[in-house]
């Protein structure tokens, strides 16, 4: 039976240098809110502050569903939990709420194709979600397709848990990459056609102001079922829900949820430094080898057995035996990021269930019939 211990636990934060300089060199203390040496919060780049050191006050709650030493952090407000149905687009495009900017970071190393940014909103508990769901962003602005009309609204994965990135169930966590247009002819960045809406969220400051409409998605929530199997597949930023999913796992103490089931994360990026939020991963390695694994693909910096670029559909052939158990199993399996990953992931998967004897179209029809197949690409 589980019995909840309480612990107060004193994290020093340490505030103030560059986000890029610290992942360059794997120093991971510096901007983030670090409890045993791993990185837990962002922090809000107002705060910006050389060599401040704080301590923060954490409540936190170790169960004994727990193994020994693997303390969790206490989230609040429990209510969350209540629900028996996801909120749903409770703000529309007509009449979006008005929530502020916390903190933008660049979370990628300065040899990573492009930028992705890790930004924190504050919705003051105005606009709660569940994990799996996406925000609504409108980029200010007139549609440049209608002139006259205002800018149309963009989607974007949600990458915190319902608690936030500060457990407090007030922000909402964005996993954001720069939309960049490459001119064919010269093969150079033309800034006049950058995309709109991932430009003006990755180059707003704390304090801006942000139009939000949602949530909305049901395809990828995490089922409830505490000791099921989930096969994440992400390519870059589709990493945004399962980072959600995997804080409610393994960082988070929810007294309903005692996670006791296989989170399986393939994630595919181009080279280690365009790595999303490794570090949080690696520490569940650490603390939670029994219930999460995690397997990169790195396009550009490794090759798969044809020589080719390894790509996260490389990685499921590698696995694919286990794979297939587990779905047999009634695994959940979720894909999230690029939509062109889709074509050569099916392909791999039908190569995969014929040389096992297997029909791929019947097996595909039965998982999505089980409700055990997410997609979310773009
Ligand atoms: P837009 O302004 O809409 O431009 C689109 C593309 O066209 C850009 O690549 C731009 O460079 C190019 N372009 C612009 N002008 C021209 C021109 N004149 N000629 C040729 N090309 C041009 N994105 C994320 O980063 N993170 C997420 O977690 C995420 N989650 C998503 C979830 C869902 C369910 C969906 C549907 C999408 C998600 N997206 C996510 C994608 C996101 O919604 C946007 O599509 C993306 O950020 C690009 O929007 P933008 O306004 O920046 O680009
Ligand atoms: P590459 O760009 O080397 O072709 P990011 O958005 O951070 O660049 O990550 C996306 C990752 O997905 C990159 O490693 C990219 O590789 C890879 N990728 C691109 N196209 C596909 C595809 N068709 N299938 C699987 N992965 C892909």
């Amino acid at each position: 039976m589980a019995q909840a211990l309480s612990a107060q636990v004193s994290l020093s934060v340490r505030i103030g240098s560059d986000a890029s300089t610290n992942r360059a060199t794997g120093f991971k203390e510096c901007n983030n809110i670090c409890f045993n040496n791993k990185s837990w919060i962002s922090t809000p780049l107002g705060l910006k502050a050389k060599n401040v050191q704080l301590k923060y006050q954490f409540k936190v709650q170790s169960t004994s569903v727990q193994q020994a030493g693997k303390s969790k952090v206490s989230v609040t407000p429990l209510e969350l939990e209540n629900a028996k149905e996801p909120p749903l687009n409770l703000y529309k495009p007509k009449e979006p709420y008005t929530a502020t900017i916390l903190s933008v970071e660049r979370i990628v190393g300065p040899k990573a194709p492009g930028e992705t940014c890790h930004i924190v909103i504050d919705h003051g508990g105005n606009v709660p979600y569940w994990e799996g769901q996406s925000y609504g962003i409108i980029p200010p602005g007139e549609n440049p397709k209608k002139p006259g009309t205002p800018n149309t609204v963009r989607l974007y994965s949600i990458a915190s848990t319902r608690y936030g990135d500060s457990f407090d169930g007030k922000t909402t966590s964005l996993c954001v990459r720069r939309a960049v247009y490459y001119d064919p002819e010269t093969g150079k960045e033309d800034p006049s056609k950058q995309g709109i809406c991932s430009n003006f969220l990755c180059d707003s400051k704390p304090g801006d102001k942000i139009k939000i409409t949602g949530p909305s998605g049901k395809i990828m929530l995490l089922p409830e079922d505490p000791k099921a199997t989930h096969i994440m597949i992400a390519t870059g930023t589709g990493v945004a829900p399962f980072r959600g999913y995997l804080r409610r796992m393994f960082m988070e103490a929810v007294p309903t949820y005692h996670f006791g089931g296989l989170a399986w994360l393939f994630l595919g990026v181009a080279n280690t430094d365009s790595l999303l939020y490794d570090d949080e991963f690696n520490s569940y390695l650490r603390d939670y080898p029994d219930n999460f694994r995690y397997d990169k693909a790195l396009s550009r910096q490794e090759k798969n057995k044809s020589g080719g670029k390894m790509y996260v559909q490389d990685k499921i052939e590698e696995y694919s035996d286990e794979i297939f158990k587990l779905l047999d199993s009634g695994a959940h399996i979720y894909f999230c990021g690029l939509k062109g990953m889709m074509p050569g992931i099916q392909t791999t998967l039908k190569r995969v269930a014929e040389e096992r004897g297997e029909n791929w179209d019947e097996k595909l029809s039965q998982l999505k019939k089980n409700k055990q197949w997410h997609v979310e690409v773009y």
